[in-house]
This record gives C-alpha cells, sequence and structure tokens, in this order.
C-alpha cells in the first residue's frame, strides 16, 4: 500500500507518519506545502528522511503564488465572509492541498492519501470533499478517527518508542492549535477554550495590538485590475508578494484580529482568535473600488450571494457545481473593477480615504447639492415617490394610522 500524507514536520503528523508505516505497513510518501506559513520547510525533509522515507517519497512544494491567484484573489472578488466575520484563510487554503495531494498521488501511484485533522473539525471534511471530487475512487485515511490511543500522553509515549523527536514543552500539552498560511493564522482549543475568557496577548502572532500601534497613520495606495490588486503605491507586484506586503502593513498598524465563535459544520460551535492583517486591508480596500465601478443592481446581487458562497468554501465545497457556478457570475462582475483606492491603517483600522477609476460610475454633476444637471428632474422624484407610497397608503388606510 502507497500512502499520501499532507505532512508539515510537526508532531502530530510525525506520529501519523510512523503510525501509517508499522500499523498500516504502508511506504509513504509526504507532501509538505509552503502556503506561506512562515516555517522553514528543510526540516521537514530532514525529519522525513529520518523518518525512514525516501528521498523520491518527499515533495516539497511552494504554493504560494498558485495559492493567493487561484483561491485568495477569486474569493476576495466576493468579499467573502463567513457569519458576518470570518475571512476564511484556513478554509481556502484546504481545496489547493487537497488538490495537489491527488496529483502527487496519480504520480507516484498511490491508492490512498492521509490527513492530520482531527474527526471533530471542519478541516477533515474540507480535504476528505476535495479529495473525492477530484479522484472518486481514492482511499482516505484519516488517523485521528481511527487509532487508538486514548490520550495525548499515550500518543506521545509512541512517538518516544519511535524516536520522534518530542520539543520538551510538549511533555505538558500544547498551548492551542494553530494553522498558518500567508492569510492567516487561526488559533483554536485549550487557553481559548472559554469563549468568556479573554484571549492572552501571547495568542496572536502576526500582528501588534492595536494598543501599540504608531499614532501616526500610514496611507497607502492599492491598485486594482479586474477586480484583483495589482500594485501598492505604484509598485506592481505577484500575488504573494503583494499579499505579503499587505500583512506587513497589517502588522505594523495591529490590524485584522478577530476573536469569534463560530458554527462548525459538523454542528458544534467553536472560539477561535484569528489574524488576517493583509486579507483585511483588502477586504476594506477591493469594497472600496468596488463602490464606484459597480452598478447597484450587481452589487447588490453579490451582497446576496456572498453568505451562499462563503458557505461553500466554509463547508469544503470548493470543487462543486454551485461553487463555480458563483464564481462564474462573481468574475463577470468585476469587468470594470479597475482604478486606485487610498487606504488608511491606523490602529486596528483600515479607513478607505480615496477612490479613482477611469470605469467610475460616481458623477458628481448629478450628486451635488450645489446647482447641479439637466439629467436630473426634481420633479420626477415627486411622483416615484407617490408611487412608491401608493400601497403603503392603501395598507394605512385599511388598518388605520400607526405609532
Ligand atoms: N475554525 C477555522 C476553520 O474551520 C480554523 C480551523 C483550523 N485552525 C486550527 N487552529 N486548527 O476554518
Ligand atoms: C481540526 O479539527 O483538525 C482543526 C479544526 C477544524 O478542522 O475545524
Amino acid at each position: 500500500k502507497k500512502v499520501v500524507l499532507a505532512y508539515s514536520g510537526g508532531l502530530d503528523t510525525s506520529i501519523i507518519l510512523k503510525w501509517l508505516q508499522e500499523e498500516y505497513g504502508a511506504e509513504v510518501v509526504t507532501f509538505t506545502a509552503d502556503l506561506g506559513q512562515g516555517e522553514e520547510l528543510a526540516p521537514a525533509k530532514e525529519k522525513a528522511l529520518k523518518l525512514g522515507i525516501k528521498p523520491e517519497n518527499i515533495f516539497i512544494d511552494d504554493l504560494r503564488e498558485e495559492f493567493v491567484r487561484d483561491f485568495v484573489f477569486p474569493m476576495f472578488r466576493a468579499n467573502t465572509v463567513y457569519e458576518g466575520q470570518y475571512l476564511l484563510g484556513t478554509s481556502i487554503a484546504r481545496p489547493l492541498i487537497s488538490k495537489r495531494q491527488i496529483e502527487i498521488a496519480r504520480m507516484v501511484g498511490a491508492d490512498a492519501v492521509c490527513h492530520g485533522a482531527t474527526g471533530k473539525g471542519n478541516d477533515q471534511v474540507r480535504f476528505e470533499l476535495g479529495y473525492y471530487a477530484l479522484e472518486p475512487d481514492i482511499r482516505v485515511i484519516a488517523p485521528w478517527r481511527e487509532w487508538d490511543f486514548k490520550s495525548r500522553e499515550a500518543l506521545l509515549d509512541f512517538a518516544e518508542k519511535h524516536q520522534i523527536p518530542i520539543s520538551k514543552d510538549k511533555r505538558g500539552e500544547a498551548p492551542f492549535s494553530v494553522d498558518a498560511n500567508l492569510l492567516h493564522s487561526s488559533s483554536e482549543g485549550k487557553v481559548l477554550e472559554d469563549p468568556a475568557v479573554e484571549a492572552p496577548e501571547f495568542v496572536h502572532q502576526r500582528t501588534i495590538s492595536p494598543e501599540a500601534a504608531p499614532d501616526t497613520p500610514t496611507v497607502i495606495t492599492i491598485a486594482f485590475e479586474k477586480g484583483d490588486p495589482v500594485a501598492i503605491d505604484g509598485e506592481a507586484l505577484s500575488p504573494a508578494a503583494l499579499l505579503t506586503k499587505l500583512n506587513q502593513l497589517g502588522h505594523d498598524n495591529g490590524v485584522g484580529r478577530l476573536d469569534l465563535v463560530e458554527n462548525r459544520f459538523i454542528g458544534m460551535k467553536s472560539r477561535g482568535v484569528y489574524e488576517t492583517p493583509g486579507g483585511t486591508i483588502l477586504l476594506a480596500a477591493h469594497r472600496g473600488m468596488e463602490s464606484i465601478t459597480l452598478d447597484r443592481g450587481a452589487m447588490h446581487l453579490k451582497d446576496e450571494l456572498m453568505p451562499k458562497y462563503a458557505s461553500l468554501i466554509y463547508n469544503g465545497f470548493w470543487f462543486s457545481p454551485e461553487r463555480e457556478m458563483l464564481q462564474a457570475a462573481i468574475d463577470l462582475s468585476q469587468q470594470k473593477v479597475s482604478g486606485t483606492v487610498r487606504v488608511k491603517l491606523y490602529k486596528g483600522n483600515v479607513t478607505v480615504i480615496g477612490r479613482e477609476s477611469a470605469n467610475s460610475l460616481y458623477d458628481q454633476d448629478l450628486v451635488t447639492f450645489e446647482e447641479g444637471v439637466q439629467a436630473y428632474d426634481h420633479k420626477d422624484a415627486e411622483g416615484f415617490i407617490k408611487l412608491n407610497a401608493l400601497r403603503l397608503r392603501v395598507l394605512a388606510k385599511r388598518d388605520g394610522q400607526k405609532g
């Protein structure tokens, strides 16, 4: 049996690696992706070699540009937030990991794929829906749902027995669970489990606190082309380079922290502390760009579709016909969403302070309070209001006066 394991190089996936070899008698192929999580990949390779993986069975891929270009940016075209708050930093990375894992499985002729998500969360669903959508007959191994370690201690004993290095502080429990990529970092569990208790400052990893941010604002200009950001302050940047730069600016100004309780797909509520510095800036700037380039009808329809689109991504249905249908509509809406947006970053806030576009629908002559133009006749408003009021008046006559 040959299994492709999504391998981070961390303790948990190293234990899974050993477990696959021991309990399954499987030949393990490791796949480690650089999604911008900010960790060196070389140690993951070293560790895999030490655990007996053949060099030709170790795959290390830098997926940062693909991640931002083909997953993050398409999602941001829709101004996507789940339950009004979560920018889906973890959710949007899963389909790419699934896709690459399946590609590798085909390349090496593996019959199974394996991930390290627990049996209680969203990630197991996202990984596996991705696998099955791309390779319907693939065998999926989810060790957290299968093995019979009863406790963290039992797991660590297994690690010790198989010479998997455990850093000293791991003997006590890990303080909380972290997932990170170029778009965000999320922390869940342990010190965060009681939603009544404020998260300690040390949980945050990629932003300074708004209180510690500089007293002078930072102003930047972001250029958009067809709904995607392409330059900062006149400097053209690749998708990953652009997001990296926004992350730094967000970090320095305490932008993008979120403490929430969300509804997992499997039916439980969970509390998380997320940081999405660059994404938070991008969301505000993109809305600013759309505000002058999108027609009201298009904009409002997008806003109605967005929660549906967000749920599809949250629940793991990236590779589904309904997500692709929505994506086609969203992408079509972005044809004229080009221009520049000026944004002010200040102590945790992102404020759009200017927008310009050659495609602007904003008509200063039309909206001005000063003596306006021909195209608008004030008298037309009277009939417009009267007709809209018609049924309200009929109702009021039947039901009597209110208020
Ligand atoms: N709850 C978030 C989601 O479902 C993050 C999950 C992964 N994060 C973690 N710290 N393990 O997208
Ligand atoms: C996990 O359970 O592996 C992480 C949390 C989640 O997937 O929701």
